[in-house]
């Protein structure tokens, strides 16, 4: 029902225009042009500056502030950057002018706000994602449909195929549950803002059809995968995913089916290929499997070009540990027919083992535990934990972005448990070996090792959070060694892990964080959330709570941006005009 309310005379109008009117509780601009009256939000769309303020030429309105323009009829820009414009339905009856401050729209507000995603995911326009995601929420829509328009647009539109981004946004689905509800959409928007980012100026993913032969088995498509990726061939590797996928092999076969591509040459990338194939297959749990054919594929690229760890020197010198890698990696499918099924506990200083000095034990200390029945999640765990301490442990004197290094090897554990869980193929074992070497490589940034906090626990837990909570607003390495150990003192004083997560995540979304610090955070909590042991998941804890100090305090522009849209599309005033 139209709701037509009395704004002005025609005269007053005119007279006036343009002019301010409040209606409906809403601050409306009324103008008069070319002998028609048209009645906008007056707040901009960009930043909310008054469009009162602005100037009309031949139907078209310009904000004075960034000069974006829109057609005054509609509302429809002319410059993507500012979005479009709320217009409101006019009637002149009586000599007096009348505005709907409430009508009916012709899409209900899901169906614009998914539309408004994707336009913003095309012209990588941070503030439309933020406002379509905030809007997308408020309308009550589940965030699984936000993560499948950016599952879909991310493979669509990126040549190179699966990214960072991407990656950012399945870290982010993952970190959901363990955020405040008010911090869950900015986490959308951050994982969709960072597939717009990995996709700007990208030419598309060209699809290759599927091989077209049936009835193959499963273990020849690993093989002929194989095979392609060995030779960098990207196309055939293609159309063997597509194949698979449509010969109906599970998750837990197409898992060994990576799995094996990606560990038949030692830590590809730095790792992160073994983490990305890990974060597709998550990000398939949330948004469904019936889009592998979109996404699986898009991890094809990345894998064939991928640089192999026994082409850099430090692989091979002075110790050949990727040689070391191989040899036991030959002898694992015999090693692994022994222990199995044989129930295997690790022993108590089995991570201290992992990260000693000797690569040679460090390979027969997962041998020894393969043929006493360890399983490639135990044996994963184990690395994970030992990557952690090189986090937890990290010293500041190395240079900054020797962060990367532990960083890399810790997320690469991570990536390495997930898959573990999906498959027990011989071939997880050599991801497990790959990342206890580079556990092992890593050593140097640990010297001398930072102790791990030891706190006796007789502290408030609530004084220990908000000193940790300070360390983040301070740019001093000092700071580093602080934030580990009020983590520790927190947890250790009885705080709730589930508050100390929650408030990691929110430091984390409210910084211009980067991918590095997004996938560390989401790292510890998923081994937290893991560990058997709890003293030994707070090491996770500890180690990102460092992390993330040496990352912060940043510009905090993409929270500012964030900010803006709630209000926007709150109805607030951002600027009074
Ligand atoms: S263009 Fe209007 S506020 Fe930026």
């Amino acid at each position: 029902m139209p709701n037509f309310e009395r704004v002005a005379s025609v005269a007053e109008a005119r007279e006036a225009s343009p002019q301010v009117v409040r209606v409906g509780g809403r601050t409306v601009g009324l103008f008069h042009h070319e002998g028609a009256f048209y009645a906008i939000d007056n707040r901009c769309p960009h930043m909310g500056f008054p469009l009162s303020d602005g100037s009309v030429e031949d139907g078209v309105l310009t904000c004075p502030w960034h000069h974006a323009r829109f057609e005054l009829s509609g509302g429809d820009t002319f410059d993507p950057f500012a979005d479009d414009v709320t217009t409101f339905p006019v009637e002149v009856r009586g000599g007096e002018v009348y505005v709907d401050p409430d009508p009916e729209r012709e899409t209900d507000p899901a169906t614009h706000w998914r539309a408004r995603l994707e336009h913003g995911l095309r012209e990588s326009l941070s503030l439309v994602i933020d406002k379509a995601v905030i809007g997308l929420d408020d309308a009550g829509v589940d965030p699984a449909v936000s993560l499948r328009i950016g599952a879909t647009f991310g493979t669509e539109y990126r040549a190179d195929g699966w990214g960072s981004g991407l990656t950012t946004l399945s870290a982010m689905a993952t970190l959901l549950p363990a955020l405040r509800p008010a911090d869950r959409r900015r986490a959308l928007a951050v994982g969709l803002g960072a597939v717009a980012d990995d996709c700007a100026g990208e030419p598309p993913f060209f699809v290759q059809d599927p091989l077209s032969a049936s009835g193959v088995s499963a273990d020849r498509l690993v093989e002929w995968f194989r095979e392609t990726i060995e030779v960098r061939d990207a196309d055939g590797a293609e159309r063997v995913v597509r194949a698979a996928i449509r010969a109906g092999l599970d998750d837990a076969d197409l898992a060994a089916m990576f799995v094996a591509a990606a560990t038949d040459h030692r830590y590809l990338d730095a790792g992160h290929r073994l983490d990305f194939v890990n974060k597709a297959f998550e990000l398939l749990d949330r948004i469904g499997w019936d889009h592998a054919d979109a996404v699986l594929p898009s991890l094809v690229p990345g894998l064939a070009a991928a640089e192999r760890a026994e082409e850099r020197s430090s692989w091979r010198q002075p110790v050949d540990v990727a040689a070391l890698v191989e040899a036991a990696s030959d002898d694992l499918p015999a090693l692994f027919a022994t222990g199995e099924g044989e129930p295997w506990t690790e022993p108590a200083d089995f991570v201290d083992r992992l990260l000693g000095d000797d690569p040679h034990d460090i390979v027969d200390a997962l041998t020894e535990a393969v043929v006493s029945g360890a399983t490639s999640v135990q044996l994963a765990s184990a690395v994970a934990d030992a990557a952690a301490r090189r986090v937890a442990q990290f010293g500041t004197a190395n240079e900054f972005r020797d962060w990367n290094t532990v960083h890399h090897t810790y997320t690469y554990a991570n990536a390495t448990c997930g898959l573990a869980a999906r498959t027990d193929v011989p071939e997880m074992y050599r991801a497990v070996l790959d990342g206890a070497m580079s556990v092992y490589l890593d050593r140097f940034l640990n010297t001398p090792p930072i102790p791990l906090p030891d706190p006796d626990g007789d502290r408030d837990p609530d004084a220990a959070l908000d000193d940790l909570l300070e360390t983040f607003e301070v740019e001093a390495d000092e700071t580093v060694g602080r934030a580990g150990r009020h983590a520790a003192e927190y947890l250790a004083s009885g705080g709730d892990p589930d508050r100390l997560k929650r408030k990691l995540g929110e430091v984390l979304l409210r910084e211009d964080a980067g991918f590095h610090p997004r996938q560390n955070v989401e790292a510890a909590f998923t081994r937290y959330d893991a560990a058997d042991d709890e003293g030994r998941g707070r090491v996770h804890l500890v180690a990102t709570a460092r992390y993330l100090a040496a990352h912060t305090p940043t510009r905090r522009e993409g929270e500012q941006t964030f900010r803006i849209a709630e209000r926007l599309n709150r109805g607030e005033a951002i600027h009074e005009g």
